[in-house]
């Protein structure tokens, strides 16, 4: 039986602190989670009792198991961190490409295994991966790459891990802080470029990822599964 219902549950979110990982923890408590939102800089104060920040640095395997032992038993994962990693290979060396997989690849298997240990057996995980994976286009040989590998990092878990489920959402172009270092005229052209390209007509909020992210919790017989949020993209 399914329900959207998460009132008595304890959901982690790493990179929880901004962006779609932000939205994904504020419609895990309004659905009635206790949440924990962990990242880097969780140094926030909450806006509600039932959402606390952690410290997490998902390039380091001691922090993420530290993390997952000071949270203790909890029923669901979501992974929604890291930066994009653009550049050709011309352009990025295999140093300057290697922190990126460090940090969503590494980052998500650890806290995977850590997470694995403490999960409620009816719980599940939630891997944002990114629908580069699929969908190419110039200078995005790592985001292709990092993606594509957490995609199937997901499906092989819900094997491995089962009961608990584990599914990936592959989110398209979603207005977040995660472009707010780019010039506005850029910014605005790079949004406006998306919604003429997709049949949704628009780039993505951070709240279309995070309902998505509640479905992917809350259904019961969905597992194994790599969930396009996306406005079209895959199809043009
Ligand atoms: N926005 C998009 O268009 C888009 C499209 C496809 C896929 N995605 C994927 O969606 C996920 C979230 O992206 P977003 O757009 O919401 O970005 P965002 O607003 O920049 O948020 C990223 C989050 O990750 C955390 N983080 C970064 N590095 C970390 C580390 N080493 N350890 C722990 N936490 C870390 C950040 O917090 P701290 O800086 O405090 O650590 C922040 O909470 C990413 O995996 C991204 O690749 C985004």
């Amino acid at each position: 039986m399914s329900s959207t219902d998460l009132a008595g549950k304890r959901v982690v979110v790493i990179g929880g602190t901004s962006g779609i990982g932000r939205a994904i923890a504020e419609h895990a408590v309004a659905s009635g989670a206790r949440v924990v939102a962990a990242s880097r800089t969780a140094d926030q104060s909450s806006p509600n009792p039932q959402l606390a920040f952690e410290q997490v640095d998902l390039t380091s395997t001691s922090s993420i198991e530290a993390l997952f032992e000071r949270v203790g038993a909890f029923d669901h994962l979501v992974l929604s961190a890291g930066p994009g990693a653009m550049g050709s290979v011309r352009e990025l060396s295999s140093d300057a490409a290697r922190p990126f997989m460090d940090t969503k690849f590494w980052g998500y298997y650890d806290a995977i295994r850590a997470a694995a240990e403490r999960i409620s057996a009816d719980g599940s995980m939630t891997l944002v991966g990114g629908g580069a994976s699929r969908k190419h286009a110039p200078g995005r040989p790592m985001m292709a790459a990092i993606n594509a590998a957490i995609e199937a990092l997901g499906k092989a878990n819900a094997i491995d891990l089962a009961p608990v489920r584990v599914n990936v959402i592959a989110p398209g172009l979603v207005d977040t802080p995660a472009y707010a270092g780019l010039p506005d005229e850029i910014r605005d052209g790079m949004l406006a470029g998306y919604a003429a390209t997709v049949p949704a007509g628009r780039a993505g909020l951070p709240e279309d990822v995070a309902t998505a992210a509640l479905f992917l919790m809350t259904n019961t017989f969905v597992t194994g599964t790599v969930l396009d949020v996306d406005g079209g993209v895959q199809i043009v």
